[in-house]
């Protein structure tokens, strides 16, 4: 039997996580639950991040499966010690260790951590990149408009760039590495490094697939599957799938219905 990996963001973004791991395994079963009823979790309190959390894991623990990602930066700060307490039998993990992992292996001098208001709230990037890098710089930033510009389509319009400028024009001689701390961000990479061509840049999805790679790759030789679910519709799931290119064979799209 091939693995069973379940999956969680607050809605579109984990996509891109899910994205990564395709180019990585064969014969995966995966189970992806989008919140998109109750996105974005990025500007909530901790509390409500590890109750949504909470019941997205029960849910995807019904599968029995494998491996349990937490694909949203969010509730990788937040609720990720409190489902790993929660899921003793399960292996657990996050976006947010992996990505500052990579960060300490290119030892930038300068970096900049982008996310969303509650991930920089919680200071848990900076705390760890600072600890592997204690002589570096280290910058953060909330930038609470880049979820609904991705979550819209909109990542690759003049409107976008205005928005990256916004945020980001003043590190431009500040940094040199810019840590993307969200898992919606991704999708905004190539903007950002026209605009930025001289910035490294780390995606908290690859370095995840990345450090998983050893666990998933060769087991069966045949395609991954997957099972999509969301907590509401969204207008924008079809475009969101077609743009970033999910492959292997999508067995169901459900909307469940929750809180009804
Ligand atoms: N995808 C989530 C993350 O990585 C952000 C979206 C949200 O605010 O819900 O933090």
């Amino acid at each position: 039997m091939g693995l069973k990996i379940g999956i969680f963001d607050s809605g579109l973004g984990g996509l891109t996580v899910l994205r990564e791991l395709l180019n990585v395994s064969q014969g995966v079963e995966y189970y992806y639950l989008g919140d998109t009823a109750r996105v974005p979790y990025g500007i909530r309190s901790k509390r409500t991040v590890i109750k949504y959390s909470l019941q997205c894991a029960q849910f995807l623990n019904k599968f029995e499966i494998d491996l349990l990602i937490v694909a949203c930066n969010t509730a990788s700060a937040h609720a990720l010690e409190t489902i790993k307490k929660n899921y003793p039998h399960l292996r657990v993990e996050g976006v947010i260790l992996p990505a500052a992992l990579e960060v300490a292996n290119l030892k930038p001098s300068r970096v900049g951590i982008i996310g969303t208001p509650s991930t920089i709230g919680s200071g848990i990037y900076k705390k760890l990149i600072g600890r592997f890098l204690p002589n570096s710089k280290i910058l953060q930033k909330a930038t609470p408009l880049l979820v609904p510009l991705v979550e819209e389509g909109l990542n690759e319009t003049p409107l976008a760039q205005e928005v990256l400028k916004h945020y980001l024009l003043e590190w431009e001689n500040q940094i040199d590495l810019l840590v993307l701390g969200c898992t919606h961000y991704p999708l905004l990479e190539e903007n950002i490094k026209r605009l930025f061509p001289r910035w490294e840049i780390v995606n908290s999805a690859r370095p995840l697939a990345k450090a998983l790679k050893p666990f998933l790759e060769n087991k069966v030789n045949k395609p991954n599957k997957i099972n999509l679910f969301f907590t509401d519709q969204s207008a924008f799931l079809e475009s969101f799938l077609t743009h970033i290119g999910i492959r292997g064979e999508i067995e169901r799209i459900e909307i469940l219905r929750w809180e009804e």
